[in-house]
Formats: C-alpha cells, sequence, structure tokens
C-alpha cells in the first residue's frame, strides 16, 4: 500500500531545504520502487502567518493521517514577541503530544571527512558514534505549571510575605520510563550493546524512580551492559571522552541539553538527523538543527541533515533500509569527493549551495 508522507517546511532555511527532500523523494519513487505519496502543509511561523496558529488544525489532521512526517524547522525572529501558545516551538511540541511521539533518536555521528570542523582534538572524536535517546512527551515540559503570587514563600530558613513564584513540573511514571528504556535497549542490542542512563538521582525522585525502573527493564536484556551517569557528569564525560558512550537514554530536559553538546562534538549540526517516533512507529523526521534565519532564502543552507532525516524515515517507518543505506553512502560519497556547503568547509575551501549539495546527493545514489 502507499504509504502517505507529510512535509512540514516550516520556516527560515526549511522550504530550501525541503526542496531537495522532495527531489530526493522523487527519485527514490520514479526510480527505486518506493511507493509513497506526499503533501505539505504549514507548521511554526508559517503555520501562524498562513492560519493564525502554529499548529493549524488542517496540518494537524495531516499529520495524524501520515506514517511519516518530514519536518524541516521552525522559528525566526519575526515570532519572538508572540505569546508563547502561539510561538513556533508550539508547532513542534503540539505534533510531539498529540501523536504521542514519544521516542526521540538523535544520532552524532563524527563523519572522518569533518573531523577538523569538531571543537574537541581529533583524536577525542574520531570515528565518533552516539545514538541519544531521548524521552520526548513527558517530564518537565510537559507536567503541571503555574505562575502567581503565593504569600509566605519559603527560601531557605528565608520567608517571603508575597512571592511572585513559577513553577514546572518534573513528572515520569514508571509506565513511560519503561516504554524509553526498552527503546533504547532494542538500539543498544542493534550496535554496540551498551547503553548508559542518565539521571540526577542523588537529588530528584523521579530520577530514583527512572533509575529503578530502567534497572527492572534491563533483566529483559542480559546482552546490554548498563551502566548509570548523574547528568552533569555525563555533560561532564562527553567533552572528556565522548567515545566511552554508545547509547545513552534520559529524559526530556536532560536530553535536550545533552543532545545539543553531544551535536557539537560532531562539530557539524547540519549533518545530523532525528527521529522521533510513537508506539505504532509513525515517525517524524527531521535535522537537529534549526532554521537558521540568518542565511534563509540565500540558496546556501546545508540539505544533509534534511537527506539523512529521509533515510532515517525510510529506516525506522517505511521498512525501507535499503534505500536508507543508499542514500547514506550517497553522501559518505560526495563529502569524500570534497564538495562542502558553507557551514562544513575549512577556511577558504570551495564551498557549493543547497541545490547542489542535494544534485551531488542524487547523482551519487547510483
Ligand atoms: C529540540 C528543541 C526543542 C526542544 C524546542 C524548539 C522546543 O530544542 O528539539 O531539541 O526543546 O525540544
Ligand atoms: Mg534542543
Amino acid at each position: 500500500m502507499t504509504q502517505k508522507i507529510l512535509l512540514l517546511p516550516g520556516d527560515g532555511i526549511g522550504p530550501e531545504i525541503t526542496a531537495e527532500a522532495e527531489k530526493l523523494l522523487t527519485v527514490l519513487r520514479d526510480r527505486h520502487g518506493l511507493d509513497v505519496s506526499w503533501t505539505s502543509a504549514p507548521i511554526g511561523g508559517a503555520g501562524y502567518d498562513a492560519a493564525g496558529h502554529p499548529l493549524p488544525p488542517a496540518t494537524l489532521e495531516a499529520a495524524k493521517a501520515a506514517d511519516a512526517i518530514l519536518l524541516a524547522a521552525v522559528g525566526g525572529p519575526q515570532y519572538d514577541n508572540l505569546p508563547r501558545e502561539l510561538r513556533p516551538e508550539r508547532g513542534l511540541l503540539g505534533i510531539r503530544a498529540a501523536l504521542g511521539l514519544f521516542s526521540n533518536l538523535r544520532p552524532a555521528l563524527l563523519y572522518p571527512e569533518l573531523a577538523d570542523a569538531s571543537s574537541l582534538k581529533p583524536e577525542l572524536v574520531a570515528n565518533l558514534d552516539i545514538l541519544i535517546v531521548r524521552e520526548l512527551t513527558g517530564g518537565i515540559y510537559f507536567g503541571k505549571r503555574q505562575t502567581g503570587v503565593e504569600t509566605d514563600y519559603k527560601v531557605g530558613s528565608h520567608v517571603v510575605p508575597s512571592a511572585r513564584v513559577a513553577r514546572d513540573t518534573e513528572a515520569y511514571s514508571d509506565f513511560e520510563i519503561a516504554r524509553i528504556a526498552r527503546t533504547a535497549f532494542e538500539a543498544a542490542r542493534l550496535r554496540g550493546k551498551k547503553l548508559c542512563s542518565v539521571d540526577k538521582n542523588n537529588v530528584l525522585e523521579s530520577s530514583q524512580l527512572w533509575r529503578e525502573v530502567v534497572i527492572e527493564v534491563s533483566k529483559d536484556y542480559p546482552d546490554v551492559a548498563l551502566s548509570h551517569m548523574l547528568v552533569d557528569n555525563a555533560a561532564m564525560q562527553l567533552v572528556r571522552a565522548p567515545k566511552q558512550f554508545d547509547v545513552v537514554v534520559t529524559s526530556n530536559m536532560f536530553g535536550d541539553i545533552l543532545s545539543d553538546i553531544a551535536a557539537q562534538l560532531t562539530g557539524s549540526i547540519g549533518m545530523l538527523p532525528s527521529a522521533s517516533l510513537n508506539e505504532r512507529g509513525q515517525g517524524m523526521y527531521e535535522p537537529s538543527h534549526g532554521s537558521a534565519p540568518d542565511i534563509a532564502g540565500k540558496g546556501i543552507a546545508n540539505p544533509l541533515a534534511m537527506l539523512l532525516s529521509v533515510a532515517m524515515m525510510l529506516r525506522y517507518t517505511l521498512a525501507r533500509s535499503d534505500l536508507a543505506d543508499k542514500i547514506e553512502a550517497a553522501v559518505r560519497k560526495v563529502l569524500a569527493s570534497g564538495l562542502r556547503t558553507g557551514d562544513i568547509a575549512k577556511p577558504g575551501e570551495a564551498t557549493v549551495g543547497t541545490v547542489a549539495m542535494g544534485d551531488a546527493v542524487i547523482a551519487a545514489l547510483g
């Protein structure tokens, strides 16, 4: 049966890199037997401009009906002063919640050709290949919020008679922890068989439960070596000796922070795709980078993270890992041939634009 893809170009460089993904999909459909159809819809700032909301109802309906969603990026300075419920990010958070995309896979892979781009010494990052598994629909991102004036607010031994207070809540159930732990153990099983669970169990109740449940789940995965690390130490270890990690599993908030650190280890955020999956294998795929408003419309954005997101979509939702392998091999070939967009070029090196890079990957598909 024809599988349905929803394209969400979003803002900034989003439309430009989405055009490259569409070109790639067309070739896969016409020449490689990929049975898909696609439509596109506005989200983020583009959703707000078109329909007054970062996640217009029609976009959400289309997302629910799709097998896979390919999102480019949302956000831009022109939306910075909107109320929080209307900011572009709400489009993203809204889809994550509405589709139950609890499992966020963020690979940080260093391409040998780009080893100089890392801010770490080459020997620390050579052949780096980490997978961060971030819980995406729970924790403080979606916990109860409250803002108001409270009386007799305690600050240590001090009591403030009247204070403006804002609260966000970190809450996790055993159900949520167990299901993300299973995703991470399964992923580790297919890779280096090492899983590091990151928490703050020396301070937080929610982290104590996290650790307990991860240990319970580990009984079903005796072939995977499980370790635990406190989040502050994990941040330090990621920049001290990143190659000690294989798969890392952590909460929504810690995963947000650690995945940015891991991305910078590769020095090439323009190269990193990600996947957000629900229990039915429905997924949203997106580059790890943002909408880069400063270079939007100039035709110079790096489309590779977007094209590699198509590869992840083929692997995790569309059951065509043969085509995913082809795209990843094509990207490596193009890098090996010396083609560079501005973000991954060394000073003085010649660069190509978005369209030329997209064309080169398609040409290298074979
Ligand atoms: C990410 C982003 C989002 C997040 C923002 C845009 C809401 O930083 O996907 O990592 O915090 O989850
Ligand atoms: Mg983030």
